[in-house]
């Protein structure tokens, strides 16, 4: 899988090792954060070296290749990174089952599934269009979907059952992993919004919000103290025109070129009326290289049971927990924008905000 990958994905993990099967990670390099090609393919074709050595292991399907399943995301939660969509025939090629993540993605750019043929394709509709939450899909190609074994059965998956004989037939389509009663009062609010989408063109969506995050990236740029030292640290591509999605994470800078507590952050722009997501965020890989975090040090704080999570940032070194992220999409306008970037200058500008009177971080 590759590094960048939201925690409903990473957590997949821990099935394949429950399993005994290995796991590897796919590192990003450079400042745009961006997945190394030469380490994917060097992982997915290589013999007796690296994640390969491992994931041969895992068994053969077609032309020999090693076989297992490759997981990314169409677009980062965090750093708003694109993934080549032309990986997925590629890794099929070397004989890989692909998982696409396109939560992150659909919500702003198309998605020709009769062009890209993922195995499995994951996406949750709030983020498209607001409404309704709890409802997402798997989209899995019949073929990968025949390959999955489930180790249970709930009402609803079973085409025939005994209790006292103690055996099952699971359905042999879909309603094999669909558990209880479907959500049938929310389910037909896909359709209401996927017409909606329709009507207003997802590639007049995608164009509004490219111009919006190269308005957000030119702006964040901009922003300076006095003395030119930068007010904010984007993490990932700095370029709008660069294959990125319009969702931008960013440290705010004190005058002290430090970066401001995410906590003051919160706490200033709630004031202002502004709502801003700051913290942590699902995609630990994806922090840890913005952070520059050494395996070493992560490692130091595994099977570890700290008493809180200032212990954790402190065995990690961490100059803060986490981020402020501004994800622009089909609502966003570009006063938004401006009214953003107004308030870091009229509350940071040539400031070191102060750490005292905030509350303890609880958790991630
Ligand atoms: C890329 C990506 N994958 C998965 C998820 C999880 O979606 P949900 O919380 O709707 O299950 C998110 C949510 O932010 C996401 O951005």
């Amino acid at each position: 899988m590759s590094l960048d990958n939201h925690n409903s994905v990473n957590g997949l993990r821990e099935y394949a090792r429950a399993r005994g099967a290995a796991t590897a990670y796919v590192p990003v390099s450079g400042p745009g954060l961006r997945i190394d090609e030469e380490q994917l393919w060097g992982a997915l074709t290589a013999r007796g070296r690296g994640p390969g050595r491992y994931l041969s292991r895992l068994g053969r399907r077609g032309g020999g290749a090693p076989r297992g399943l490759l997981a990314y995301p169409a677009q980062s939660n965090f750093t708003g990174v694109q993934h080549p969509l032309e990986w997925i025939a590629r890794a099929q090629e070397q004989g890989y089952d692909v998982l696409l993540d396109a939560a992150a993605f659909v919500p702003t750019n198309p998605l020709d599934l009769g062009r890209f043929h993922p195995d499995f394709t994951v996406v949750s509709w709030y983020k498209v269009f607001g409404h309704p939450t709890g409802i997402g899909s798997l989209i899995a190609r019949r073929e990968a979907l025949a390959k999955l074994r489930r180790p249970w059965f709930s009402g609803g998956t079973i085409y025939a059952v005994s209790a006292q004989a103690q055996w099952h037939v699971l359905a042999d389509d879909e309603a094999a992993f669909e558990d209880g009663t479907v959500n049938f009062l929310s389910v037909p609010d896909v359709t209401a919004g996927l017409e909606w989408i329709d009507r207003l063109g997802m590639d007049r969506v995608h164009t509004h919000v490219t111009a919006l995050t190269d308005q957000l990236l030119t702006g964040l740029r901009a922003l300076r103290h006095s003395d030119d030292s930068p007010m904010a640290r984007v993490y990932g591509p700095l370029d709008a025109g660069a294959a990125r999605g319009g969702t931008v994470a960013l440290n705010l800078l004190g005058a002290d070129g430090r970066i401001v507590d995410e906590r003051v952050v919160t706490r200033d722009s709630a004031a202002r009326g502004i709502s801003l997501r700051t913290g942590c965020f699902c995609n630990p890989g994806a922090g840890e290289a913005a952070f520059a975090l050494p395996l070493r040090r992560l490692r130091s704080a595994a099977g570890r049971q700290l008493g809180s999570m200032e212990e954790y940032l402190d065995l990690l070194r961490l100059p803060s927990a986490g981020a402020v992220r501004i994800s622009l999409g089909v609502s966003s306008q570009p006063r938004d924008i401006e009214t953003f970037l107004t308030f870091v200058t009229q509350t940071y500008r040539d400031r070191v905000p102060g750490v005292t009177g905030l509350a303890a971080r609880v958790g991630c």
